[in-house]
């Protein structure tokens, strides 16, 4: 019989659409113009984004895969986890080393997949239900704010993959760090994906891919506030950038006008003008160095057990734990 196959829906097109409005109305009044990434992930996005990880020049994907091909049993050994819960799942492609892993070492009981790209979410979820013989719960929420939403079932292992986490600003991922701290569980554990710091010019040919496919992507940010808010932007008028902040470490994704130009947004009833030259930050991807990452999940409460990183050492996973904080505030499982 096959196993159960459900959708949760925590952002229906309603929220989805205030939330969009809330951050495009902010970005675009700030002094420094911004739209934050989560919006890139439509369906174009999304498979925009799965071309991105094909690239010669971007890395990350091939490391990360690299480091579960050769240390997806350990991890399974080491959690003996039974439930396998993945934010920002996206198409779960390497996730599956982790669960043909766990389902080797006979603990794989179900999947909990959360994303906010609804499309995306629901195709990986039901390729996952062919696959494998257990439950697929796919969760449509972001992650900024809904991961309290997570069931609360099984002996969980918490992946969070592909350096997504540094796509958030530092209390963006201390909060999101406690947050799954706090929904995982005593027997909870995180595998935690983060790219490394490493020479500049690999860092921004992988933000500025020959092909173009990423400034495609960046400029899909665009179209969906066009198609969404029906909004004016011409992609065209902007030219993408990708730029390294040596301070912060992280790469910054740029839009910036190639002329000055008007842009309505009409259903915020916004007018929005670009000088020739001025830009939107749409993303920023940080890199990590390894101290960083073990202070960050200490900070949150997580203590770090096992660290992998691939020939390169381009990217790093991590394995925690969470730290009893204080008398009594992980409490167990219930049973499932
Ligand atoms: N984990 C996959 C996909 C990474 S792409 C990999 O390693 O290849 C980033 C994924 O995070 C996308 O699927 C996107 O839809 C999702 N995402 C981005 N912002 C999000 C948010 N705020 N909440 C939930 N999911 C988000
Ligand atoms: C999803 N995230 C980890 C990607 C990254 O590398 O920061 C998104 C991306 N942006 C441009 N290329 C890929």
């Amino acid at each position: 019989m096959q196993r159960q196959l459900s959708l949760d829906i925590l952002v229906d097109d309603e929220e989805r659409r205030r939330s969009l409005c809330d951050d495009v109305r902010a970005g675009l009044s700030s002094p420094k113009k911004y739209i934050p990434p989560a919006w890139f992930y439509d369906e174009a996005g999304s498979r925009l984004f799965d071309e991105i990880t094909r690239l010669p020049e971007y890395y990350p994907t091939r490391a990360e895969r690299a480091i579960l091909t050769r240390h997806a049993s350990d991890i399974a050994a080491a959690t003996r986890a039974d439930t396998l819960v993945e934010i920002g799942s996206g198409t779960s492609d390497k996730t599956r080393l982790l669960l043909d892993a766990m389902a080797a070492a006979g603990h794989l009981e179900r999947i909990i997949l959360f994303d906010i790209s609804r499309e995306v979410l629901a195709d990986a979820a039901e390729h996952l239900n062919l696959l494998y013989d257990v439950d697929v719960h796919a969760v449509v929420g972001d992650f900024r704010h809904h991961l309290g939403n997570v069931p609360a079932v099984g002996r969980q292992l918490w992946a969070f993959l592909g350096g997504t986490i540094g796509n958030l600003l530092p209390a963006g991922r201390r909060q999101l760090l406690e947050c799954c701290r706090r929904q995982m569980g005593r027997d909870g554990r995180l595998l935690l994906g983060t790219d490394l710091v490493k020479d500049v010019g690999r860092l921004l040919a992988a933000y500025d891919d020959a092909s173009g496919i990423t400034a495609a992507f960046d400029r899909n940010v665009l179209a969906v506030i066009n198609r969404e808010l029906h909004a004016s932007f011409d992609p065209e008028l902007f030219d993408h950038r990708a730029v390294w902040d040596a301070d912060e470490r992280w790469i910054e994704m740029r839009l910036r006008a190639r002329r000055p130009h008007t842009v309505v947004v009409e259903d915020l009833d916004l007018v929005v003008s670009f000088r020739a030259g001025e830009e939107i930050l749409t993303e920023i991807s940080a890199k990590f160095t390894p101290s960083q990452v073990a202070g960050e999940l200490v900070g949150a409460g997580l203590a770090p057990r096992a660290v992998w990183y691939d020939d390169d050492d381009d990217f790093q996973l991590t394995l925690a734990r969470p730290l009893p904080l204080v008398q009594g505030d992980l409490g167990p499982r219930p049973e499932s």
